[in-house]
């Protein structure tokens, strides 16, 4: 039977990616309230269903700056990642994820998502430089980043506050040209 997961826009071996569909929105309410995925993004209040309800309907309205894709895996959606904050002129822009599904965590998914939508950034957007920022306390986002080719750019210090306490920001960014090389190693071992 053909269902939402059948949807296909950028295939790995481990995942898929594919559009947001109104019946994930209820979905988004579970992983973005939840207090372990959470602790790790930017919003800290609840997230009611007319929230979400009104970003998905933005959604297909502002594709030529943000891209938003549902990570499947198994046949289920675990989690989401996206392209934000396109600007065409200097060909930028900042990517952002969370896998929901916490099982799914430090088991390479994230990566091999984060690699499908790099070789989308760069290879069919023709975007010159991602961007991302990460708190310092969550060193398997920035482990992740840096695997896939992030470097460090600078650090907001003690700029957010979070579990009692204030963290750095840590600015990083991956350059189109330095990712290409790591693309080519990874497909090699990861995608065949
Ligand atoms: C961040 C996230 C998308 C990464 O996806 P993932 O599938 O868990 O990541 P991967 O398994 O591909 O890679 C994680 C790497 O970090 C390493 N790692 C795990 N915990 C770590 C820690 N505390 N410190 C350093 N490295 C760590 C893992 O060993 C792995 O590296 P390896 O493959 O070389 O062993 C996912 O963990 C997640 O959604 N977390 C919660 C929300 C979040 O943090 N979002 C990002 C906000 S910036």
């Amino acid at each position: 039977m053909e269902t939402n997961n059948s949807i296909q826009f950028l295939r790995g071996k481990k995942v898929t990616l594919r559009p947001v569909v109104k019946e994930d929105v209820p979905r988004f309410l579970v992983w973005i309230n939840d207090p372990d995925v959470r602790q790790y993004l930017s919003m800290y209040l609840p997230v009611m269903e007319a929230d979400e309800q009104a970003w998905f309907e933005n959604l297909s309205k502002s594709k030529e700056t943000d891209i938003v894709f549902l990570i499947i895996a198994d046949d289920q959606p675990i989690g989401c990642m996206g392209i934000h904050r396109i600007n065409w002129k200097d060909k930028t822009a900042i990517t952002g994820a969370f896998i929901g599904e916490k099982k799914y965590w430090g088991k390479g998914y994230g990566t091999e998502a984060k690699m499908l939508l790099l070789n989308y950034a760069f290879n069919s957007l023709n975007l010159r430089k991602v961007c991302a920022s990460v708190l310092s306390f969550n060193g398997r986002s920035h482990a992740y980043q840096l695997k896939c080719g992030y470097k460090e750019e600078g650090r907001r210090k003690q700029q957010v506050y979070k579990n009692g306490r204030y963290w750095d920001e840590i600015f990083t960014a991956v350059f189109k040209k330095d990712w290409l090389p790591l693309w080519r190693k990874y497909r090699k071992t990861n995608l065949r």
